[in-house]
């Protein structure tokens, strides 16, 4: 097309209304909810932006597919469906229905891991984490060495450190019951890996006889970025990169909630047959029959449609190019954020962006309360909230304090980014009023979802 505005690819066919607040509405919820984002009722939310998973909205293609659900218990039409949409794009042998990305991770680990082992990803994401750490084994984390410096800018940051692999491989030969790999790695900025960084972990594993894993919920996403920035693969659809990426792998733990563009789903699939029958026998115990995993015959047919429209190029130049046109305007405005722009969301780097607050009372975590009281918009802490506890109960700075602005699929508009322009300028005009926050109390695991807080000398905004 000779025009350079890239539009949403889609027309509206259905729409959700937006209740507006005021601010004093929305001091009161805040309060109510303990400072706790993860608590507010999202009425009481303008601009949601928690989380991309399992909040996008559906195709008219995904909804008439839903009408053809059979809900047989076994063996259901629409299992078939969805096995062949997945083994098409990942060609693993075994497919297995869960009801969300943590399901299929709590299966495989409880299936193949045993305590005292340790796994090693670029970055685990929090549920990952939390499911190694409950049965014993120890998650590490080896980001290559740019992932860590915020305003760096690179290709690839989401790529595992080559060399730290092979030490971590070697080191613990025995214990290591599989490799993982994060595309895109969400915790560390929405990064993306490369082909070639998949491809010599690969072989990295395969000389230690270590399976490699990919936690594949971004999976379209990545492909994206491969195709964009990898030499040698511009001319490549992203369809033709996924099946490569997959074909590195043994196997994939998968969000469906995310690039399977459904509201609820995920899977687990494996070349491994033994491991394969060991994960259907501990399905049945808590998920279901392995025809449907959890989910209804519908859900299993929304997904087949939603991992076919996700490839489409159209649609992932579209929310590529939305979040870097945000990213442009913020970084033109002097707010800092991971650079480049990841595939799902802005990461705004709160340490630099409020160095009056230490890192002990959560800068992000403040910066995210001060964005939902000025504007309604709701984002996620992704810094020592969520991750300074550690499994022995001491405490440890996160490596980055960031505000995550995730965006749901096919959901907001150009106009709602400029919306959201605008609320984070305005908070960086503020932002030396913004004090930092306190723990008032926290359960010892995955606390960000339900812990209390306050802020330090009783108000957020000084
Ligand atoms: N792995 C990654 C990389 C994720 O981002 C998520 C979920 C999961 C696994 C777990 O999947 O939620 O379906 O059980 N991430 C969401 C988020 C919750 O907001 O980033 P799930």
């Amino acid at each position: 097309m000779p025009f350079k505005t890239i539009i949403e690819p889609f027309r509206i066919k259905a729409v959700e209304p937006i209740r507006f607040t005021t601010r004093e509405q929305r001091e009161a919820a805040l309060a109510a909810a303990d400072y706790n984002l993860f608590k507010l009722r999202a009425e009481d939310v303008i601009i949601d932006l928690l989380t991309d998973s399992g909040t996008g909205a559906m195709s008219a293609a995904q909804w008439a597919g839903m009408m053809q659900g059979d809900e047989s218990y076994a063996g259901a039409r629409s299992f078939f469906k969805f096995e062949a949409a997945v083994r098409d794009i990942t060609g693993l042998r075994h497919i297995i229905p869960t009801h969300q990305g943590r399901a299929a991770e709590r299966i495989l680990f409880s299936s193949a891991c045993t305590a005292g082992q340790v796994v090693p990803n670029n970055t685990h994401f929090d549920t990952t984490r939390a499911n190694l750490e409950a049965i014993g084994v120890r998650a590490v984390d080896l980001r290559c060495a740019e992932a860590t410096q915020p305003s760096l800018i690179a290709p690839f940051k989401g790529n595992i450190d080559l060399a730290a692999l092979e030490r971590c491989l070697a080191e613990n030969a025995g214990r290591v019951p599989f490799a993982m790999i994060t595309v895109t790695n969400n915790s560390g900025g929405g990064q993306p890996v490369s082909l070639a960084n998949i491809r010599a972990a690969s072989a990295l594993c395969r000389q230690h006889r270590v399976p490699l894993i990919l936690d594949c919920c971004r999976f379209a996403e990545n492909a994206w970025f491969i195709k964009r920035r990898e030499p040698g693969q511009a001319h490549r659809t992203p369809a033709d990169i996924a099946r490569e990426m997959f074909g590195y792998a043994d196997g994939c733990t998968m969000s469906a909630k995310k690039d399977g563009l459904v509201n609820i789903g995920g899977f687990l699939a494996l070349n491994d047959d033994a491991l394969a029958a060991k994960c259907r026998n501990n399905l049945i115990l808590t998920e279901g029959f392995p025809t449907y995993g959890g989910l209804a015959g519908y859900d299993l047919e929304a997904l087949a449609v939603g991992l076919r429209e996700v490839l489409d190029e159209h649609y992932l130049e579209y929310r590529i190019r939305s979040v870097e046109y945000l990213g442009e305007k913020l970084t033109a405005a002097g707010v800092p954020i991971v650079q480049p722009t990841g595939g799902h969301a802005i990461y705004i780097d709160a340490r630099a962006m409020l160095p009056h607050i230490p890192q002990g009372e959560f800068p992000a975590w403040a910066l995210s309360c001060a964005l939902y009281l000025e504007g309604g918009v709701r984002s996620v802490e992704i810094g020592s909230v969520m991750f300074g506890r550690q499994p022995d109960g001491t405490e440890k700075p996160a490596a980055m304090e960031l505000v995550r602005l995730a965006f749901p699929r096919r959901v907001y508009t150009q106009s709602h980014v400029d919306y959201l322009i605008e609320v984070i300028l305005s908070v960086n005009s503020l932002k030396s009023r913004i004090r930092g926050v306190h723990l008032v109390e926290a359960p010892p695991l995955l606390r960000h979802f339900t812990a209390r807080l306050a802020p330090v000398g009783g108000t957020l905004l000084a």
